[in-house]
């Protein structure tokens, strides 16, 4: 029988991921065989030099986006080759924050926030509503809630994406750079949200990030360079993730993941 990878402790998985785009000589291997899974319960940090691969393994493990090469998993239900109807059942227990907001342009604040409950023909309970008004609070939206994508700054687009990924309680959030558009005070505020939603409601977080000390709230740091897994790590102060993408972007990605690890460097397929 089969191990199936929620025994394993993890609520998405890929295995010897590779991705291409184009062909021949102007052809980019966006991921070239990684092999990672996100562990429940935890906040999961991926960093990286720009261009690395993080959003494309983002994509793919979300279901947004297919591998060329490779498997990959959302809890036991394996999401590589099926089909949109299967995709988008699976997609509903799972919170986004991407780097487009893909925010509806004609449903204000509140509705977008609502979309995932209306997406998935369900009525918030009393607690949903509770919950998302404290995130929107939170957030400092509770003066925004009447208005439209187009209405409102990039950074408070954002707090919108990221309280509509929070509103539906899901088991797992991917978000993309959450905190790039926001200023610090805010930013922290999302980073103390992100951190709860974890601590207090059990939930599992992958979030890429530029922000070390954004990446200093997170239990597990992944590293990528070159679209591979360069390191895996525990928690790390900004200090020392700092100096871990400094060597990164310095070009010495195998020596930065050497240097980096207090602990071997892990890639295999067990998270
Ligand atoms: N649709 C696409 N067509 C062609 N190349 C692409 C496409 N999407 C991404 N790439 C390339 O794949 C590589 C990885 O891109 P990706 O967006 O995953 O990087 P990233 O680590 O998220 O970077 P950033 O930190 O700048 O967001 C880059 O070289 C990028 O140019
Ligand atoms: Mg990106």
């Amino acid at each position: 029988m089969d191990i199936q990878p929620s025994e394993m402790g993890l609520v998405a998985r890929v295995a010897h991921l590779s991705k291409r785009y184009g062909a021949g000589d102007h052809g980019v291997v966006a991921l070239d065989d990684v092999s990672v899974g996100i562990r429940r319960g935890q906040f999961t940090a991926i960093m990286g030099p720009s261009g690395s691969g993080k959003s494309t393994l983002m994509h793919i493990m979300a279901g947004l986006d297919t591998p060329s090469d490779g498997r990959a998993w959302i809890g036991d239900d394996e999401i590589t080759g099926l089909g949109d109807v299967q995709l988008t059942r699976i997609r509903r227990r799972l919170g986004f924050v991407f780097q487009a907001f893909n925010l509806v342009p004609t449903l204000d604040v509140r509705g977008n926030i609502l979309l995932p409950f209306e997406l998935g023909g369900v009525r918030p309970t009393a607690e949903d509503e509770r919950r998302i008004d404290d995130v929107i609070a939170a957030l400092g939206l509770s003066e925004r809630v009447s208005h439209r994508p187009h209405e409102l700054s990039g950074g408070q687009q954002q707090r919108v994406a990221i309280a509509r990924a929070l509103a539906s309680n899901p088991s797992v959030i991917f978000a993309d750079e959450p905190t790039g558009a926001l200023d610090t005070r805010t930013g922290r505020e999302v980073l103390r949200l992100l951190r709860s939603a974890v601590d207090s409601s059990g939930q599992s977080i992958a979030m890429v990030t530029h922000d070390p000390v954004a990446a200093s709230h997170a239990d597990r740091i992944l590293f990528l360079a070159d679209g591979r897994i360069v390191a895996d790590q525990g928690a790390m102060t900004a200090e020392q993730i700092s100096a871990a993408m400094l060597r990164l972007e310095s070009g010495a990605a195998a020596g930065a993941a050497a240097s980096a690890a207090a602990r071997p460097v892990s890639t295999g397929a067990h998270a």
